[in-house]
């Protein structure tokens, strides 16, 4: 199929740009690039119509010269805190473009549409896990306008015989395994790449509100890999041929039904990296749901969605993906690379990592802990973790055995 693929120069979007490669689709990427990446497109090498979703003369070229028998709309802004302080934008991409797209395609003949919309349609649910039947409340502009789109799609569905189907994801993380895709942004506000930046960092990871009533008191959210959601979206479109979303309301959770706190996030992501994240609590922000957690049930019997992934395969395919850019000289991740020691919250002293201990020693330069590092990364796959960094100096000549030993006994490696 020839499929439009709106917001395919972002996270999600390249992800699922790359899926429908791989299950034999043809898609084209429609982006202006306003929070999107160019690089991510031509990864992909896919074709990239730029310009804005809601501007008709982009459309116009975009259904005229490339024919598309489906759209997969995933074009949008997403940041709840910024749409409470300035909502108008929300509405105008989130909504307002979106009927203009959905008029596009009723003058081109286009009638299958997949949408990439969010739990936030559920505002603060009473009763968990979410399903599809749950109340919606939405409590930002930014959910009331990813609804707004979702009734406009099930009132063309009713109307015009569209065929249309709203995704609601929960908290997407992760990476694809090949480390060439995955979450760049100007401003971060996702738990595990503010995590990924604090441990690279050694800074203080905020964390907002201790006091939820969940088992530990820190909130919890259903973490699907972005891996499954692209491959949901390919599901989706190719089952859009034989179901009829009218009768469940047009919409699915995408979800796995098991949630994780924010301190099991924290503890997953030391764990994998090897390191220790030093903690600042701080008091909750408003608006914040103690627990969204989906039931997937119905997702799973429509389109056989089922998470693969877990938490810990998201954490180390990001940091992965994070190493990659940051070698590759990314822009966006300037800020990630370390500024200075961890600070340690109990006021003991923190631990040094390896790589930084060799260097302030005086016994071997930047370039070669780097290069070290490089050869760890290629050969475990997970990370920057220093446990066996010492070793592989040590194997590459570049550290004498008593260095070894030396370095271990100033420093207090796990
Ligand atoms: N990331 C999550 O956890 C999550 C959760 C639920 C829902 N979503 C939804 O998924 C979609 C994609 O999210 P993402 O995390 O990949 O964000 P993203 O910012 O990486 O991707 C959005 C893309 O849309 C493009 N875009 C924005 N406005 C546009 C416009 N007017 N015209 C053309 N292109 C435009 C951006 O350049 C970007 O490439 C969003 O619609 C978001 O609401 C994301």
């Amino acid at each position: 199929m020839r499929v439009i693929v709106t917001g395919g120069a972002g996270y999600i979007g390249s992800h699922v740009v790359r899926a429908l490669q791989r299950a034999g689709h043809a898609p084209i990427v429609l982006d202006d690039l306003s929070t999107g990446h160019l690089a991510l497109v031509e990864r992909n090498g896919v074709e990239l119509i730029q310009g804005d979703v809601g501007s008709r003369d982009v459309l116009e070229q975009a259904f005229t010269s490339h024919r598309p028998e489906a759209v997969i709309h995933l074009a949008g802004l997403a940041l709840v805190g910024e749409s409470v302080d300035d909502p108008a934008p929300y509405f105008a991409v989130n909504t307002v473009a979106g009927y203009t797209l959905l008029e596009a395609m009723r003058a081109h003949g286009v009638d299958r549409i997949v949408f990439s919309s969010t739990c936030a349609v559920y505002g603060v649910p009473e009763e968990l896990p979410i399903t599809e039947r749950s109340p919606l409340e939405p409590v930002s502009p930014y959910g009331a306008s990813k609804l707004a789109f979702e009734r406009m799609l099930f009132a063309y569905a009713r109307a015009y015989g569209l065929k249309a189907l709203s995704l609601r994801f929960f908290n997407v993380a992760g990476a694809d395994p090949d480390g060439d895709l995955g979450e760049m942004r100007h401003e971060e506000t996702h738990l595990l790449p503010l995590l990924l930046r604090a441990a690279r960092r050694r800074e203080l990871f905020e964390l907002f509100g201790t006091n939820y009533r969940t088992r530990d008191g820190s909130a919890e959210r259903d973490y699907v890999h972005v891996v499954d959601i692209a491959r949901a979206f390919v599901h989706a479109l190719e089952r859009l041929e034989v179901i009829d979303p009218l009768p469940f309301g047009g919409a699915l959770n995408l979800g796995t039904g098991r949630g994780t706190t924010v301190r099991e996030m924290i503890a997953a992501t030391e764990r994998e990296l090897g390191c220790e994240i030093a903690v600042k609590t701080v008091p909750r922000r408003a608006g914040d749901p103690p627990a969204l957690v989906a039931d997937p049930s119905l997702s799973r019997k429509v389109l056989g969605f089922g998470a693969r992934h877990d938490v810990a395969t998201m954490i180390r395919s990001a940091n992965r993906f994070l190493e990659a850019e940051i070698d590759r000289g990314a822009d966006v991740f300037k800020s990630y690379l370390p500024g200075g020691s961890m600070p340690n919250p109990n006021g003991g002293s923190s631990r040094v990592r390896f790589g930084e201990a060799v260097v302030s020693a005086g016994i071997l330069d930047e370039e070669v802990v780097a290069h070290a590092l490089k050869i760890q990364r290629d050969r475990d796959g997970i990370g920057e973790s220093h446990k066996l960094l010492g070793l592989i100096l040590l194997e590459m000549g570049a550290i004498s055995n008593d260095q070894l030993i030396g370095i271990l006994k100033r420093i207090n490696v796990r």
